[in-house]
């Protein structure tokens, strides 16, 4: 019936199949096999590099690039319809982390180029590895990628499974797809961390996040008003009322002559997430509790750029002396850890957002969205730093 129903799209026939399949189990069929039920194009539209430049206009790219459908067992294929841009994409065209990446990259085997960024999106299932049965092919999910692999801006990408989580049902996939990285990094620095729980049987902590009109900050700092927390952020004067509207209100204006003079009125404060590149260092840590559980996270390890400078060995020494110098100037003023923070690329952590997100706890703001054939002015929009929120590529 379904097939002789001439107006039913040939898409969901070949999706009723395929799941069909999978679920049965009727025959481990070879992934390739999978993909004959939904057409999976040879080539398709993404942003890839052939080789770094300084600046992004100075990129060598192509905008075409083959469709790889080999998958691994642990792996899926997704069909991306939206992914967001990050900071860390402008920095990786330019060979920013390319030392230590690469000799990642060299143990699994990975060629340097051509390379695709992009490190999370949104999309659907479209094949599944032979051992991974968590969803199903037609799932609608969101996902972020490990900084080894292949990136999102692309219209198929191929992710691990412990990267991947259903999306968000209240969110468009525009929306999702704005959340992924920055939670992921959030969470990693703020929860897995320690610095921040949900307050339900804790203390209420006073915590200070720059750049809440960031991807990162908009999202950490709704994240620590969700555990129960009290959060002061700072942004623009422009940039206000769109974290007004976000439900956030402790918002200072960091264009003020008076900011400093306020923040100090309005902490000391139990957690500092940095995500200003140590710009304001020695007057945000001054800002910090003279506790032995308060905890300083700077957003900005040195690790990747002191090995891309030094080489591995020395590189990670030069990192290391780097953080211990500062967590023992910490200490020694009685403060609390000095931390490191990096993005974990998580199904798990994508599956608390999912929650908090699905509750209406933690709301998306997303600035503009590019198609994907105009992907290379994301990027310089991005670099303008006029944006409010996430910029996101979307897929038609
Ligand atoms: N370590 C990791 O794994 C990791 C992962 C993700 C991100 N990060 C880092 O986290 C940082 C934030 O990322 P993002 O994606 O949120 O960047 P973003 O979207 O470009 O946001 C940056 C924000 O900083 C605000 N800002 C600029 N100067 C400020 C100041 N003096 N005081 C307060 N706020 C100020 C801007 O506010 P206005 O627009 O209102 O001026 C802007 O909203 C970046 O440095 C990024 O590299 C690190």
């Amino acid at each position: 019936t379904y097939i002789q129903n001439r107006y039913i799209d040939t898409y969901k026939v070949r999706l009723l199949f395929s799941n069909m399949i999978l679920h049965r189990k009727v025959f481990q069929t070879p992934i390739k096999v999978f993909c004959k039920f939904i057409h999976i194009p040879s080539q398709m539209k993404c942003i890839q590099l052939e080789s770094y430049a300084p600046t992004i206009s100075g990129l060598n790219i192509s905008k075409i690039a083959s469709t790889k459908t080999n998958l691994k067992p642990n792996e899926i294929l997704v069909k991306v319809h939206a992914a967001s841009v990050n900071p860390i994409d402008i920095e990786m065209s330019k060979g920013y982390g390319s030392t230590a990446i690469n000799f990642l990259r060299k143990t699994e085997n990975i060629p340097e180029f051509p390379l695709i960024l992009g490190r999370d999106c949104s999309g659907e299932i479209v094949a599944v590895g032979k051992q991974f049965h968590r969803l199903a092919v037609g799932s609608h999910v969101y996902c972020t990628r490990w900084v080894v692999g292949q990136g999102t801006h692309a219209e198929y990408v191929i992710v691990n499974k412990n990267e991947i989580s259903l999306k968000p049902k209240n969110l468009s996939y525009i929306e999702a797809a704005s959340l992924a990285y920055v939670s992921c990094t959030a969470w990693n620095a703020l929860v897995n961390s320690g610095a921040v729980s949900n307050n339900t049987f804790k203390r209420k902590k006073r915590i200070f996040i720059p750049g809440g009109s960031g991807g990162l900050g908009s999202f950490a700092t709704q994240l620590c008003m969700a555990y129960g927390h009290d959060v002061v952020t700072s942004c623009s004067e422009q940039n206000i009322n769109a974290l007004h509207k976000l439900g956030i209100k402790n918002v200072l204006n960091y264009e003020s002559e008076s900011y400093f003079k306020d923040l100090s009125a309005s902490g000391p404060y139990d957690v500092i997430l940095d995500t200003l590149k140590e710009a304001f260092k020695e007057e945000f840590m001054n800002l910090l509790k003279k506790d032995q559980s308060s905890f300083y996270i700077s957003l900005s390890p040195t690790i990747l750029g002191d090995v891309d400078q030094l080489g591995l060995p020395f590189g990670l020494l030069k990192a290391a002396k780097n953080y211990f110098s500062t967590l023992a100037c910490q200490i020694n003023d009685g403060k609390g850890l000095y931390y490191w923070g990096f993005v974990n690329p998580s199904g798990l952590i994508l599956d608390n957002v999912r929650l908090l997100v699905e509750e209406g706890k933690i709301l998306p703001l997303v600035d503009r969205v590019f198609k994907i054939d105009d992907g290379i002015e994301s990027y310089k929009y991005l670099m303008e730093k006029k944006s409010c929120g996430k910029v996101v590529i979307g897929f038609p």
